[in-house]
């Protein structure tokens, strides 16, 4: 198995770990089921992670959602089988444009998918009445699936305005678990050409952190062990090096939490209704994975300026 194969077979770990937690009634995914074959029941501290994961997230976006009144465009980079378009329209929040990048190999299959499914086709808008699939690229009118590498920027850039995305429009742009896998430097030359491209964005970054102590060194031995390296885990060292790897590439200014930090400021009665959902024989387990993961957020431009984040 090749270096880029152990990357792209995250994805699946990725939405396993979702279905269950959704399944399990973390919270509400109508279009998961659409991406998984089985169910695998995760520990409970694992589904309560997920679901500080995509609360927390949701708890940024939100606010750039509302900042905006959705007159934006989001850019989903390493989205796997990321759900975020449809659950974004099932909530009635369309944004101007919806774009997604990751590996040809990933993207031709979540094509298939969607292909497969009525449900998922029927929501994609399209100016033409149809959705365009040819290979690993999906274009509809407010929804685009990009198959390429994130290395390639020459080849993110002629896809992107093809896809429509307009560089003057606020955008957002959402890595989970993604920048770890690559090389230092080629996350640096990403973030940097948003930066220099974008007129105004935001960014939100999860992934892990805390790498350099013993709970993270056994991560990263038992993910080699699977066949999957942390090409990036230099810039997972700590919250600052979070931060000044958007610094240090164009950004305005970065913020960066561990995921025990934003577990506690989700809403009280959803947490409390999850919280009941499955009990933990140790909380301290549960602290330990929050504590080596974490949430960075950056910006550029107007809109996310003056925003209460936290
Ligand atoms: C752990 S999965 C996360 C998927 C999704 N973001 C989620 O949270 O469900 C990491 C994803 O990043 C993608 N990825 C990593 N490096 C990439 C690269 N250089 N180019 C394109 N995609 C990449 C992988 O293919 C995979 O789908």
């Amino acid at each position: 198995m090749s270096f880029d194969d152990g990357v792209q077979a995250t994805n699946n770990d990725a939405t396993k770990c979702k279905y269950s937690a959704v399944k399990m009634g973390y919270w509400e995914d109508d279009f998961i089921h659409h991406f998984v074959s089985g169910f695998e029941r995760k520990t409970p501290e694992i589904n309560r992670g997920y679901y500080a994961r995509t609360k927390g997230v949701s708890m940024f976006m939100d606010k750039f959602l509302k900042k905006t009144g959705s007159n934006c465009q989001i850019i989903n980079l390493g989205a796997g089988f990321d759900t975020l378009y449809w659950r974004l329209k099932n909530r009635n929040l369309s944004v101007n444009n919806y774009v997604e990048i990751d590996f040809a190999s990933v993207t031709s299959k979540k094509c298939y998918l969607i292909k497969r499914s009525k449900v998922l086709l029927d929501s994609i808008s399209s100016q033409e009445g149809e959705v365009r699939i040819t290979g690993p690229d999906l274009h509809g009118s407010d929804y685009h699936i990009i198959g390429t590498d994130l290395r390639n920027l020459a080849e993110i850039e002629k896809k992107v305005v093809q896809s429509g995305i307009n560089f003057k429009t606020p955008t957002m742009f959402l890595t989970e678990c993604v920048l770890v896998y690559m090389e230092p430097e080629s996350s640096a030359f990403l973030l940097q050409w948003i930066a220099k491209k974008f007129d105004d964005a935001f960014f939100i970054n999860y992934e892990q952190v805390n790498m350099g102590d013993t709970f993270g060194r056994i991560m990263l031995d038992n993910l080699r062990n699977r066949g999957c390296q942390l090409a990036g885990v230099e810039r997972c060292l700590n919250l600052q090096t979070q931060i000044d790897r958007f610094i240090n590439t164009g950004w305005e200014s970065a913020r960066s939490w561990d995921m025990n930090n934003i577990y506690e400021h989700l809403p009280d009665a959803d947490k409390y209704r999850m919280e009941r959902l499955e009990m933990l024989d140790e909380l301290e387990i549960l602290q330990q994975l929050l504590q080596h993961y974490c949430i960075t957020i950056a910006w550029k431009g107007r809109t996310m300026a003056d925003i209460d984040y936290l």
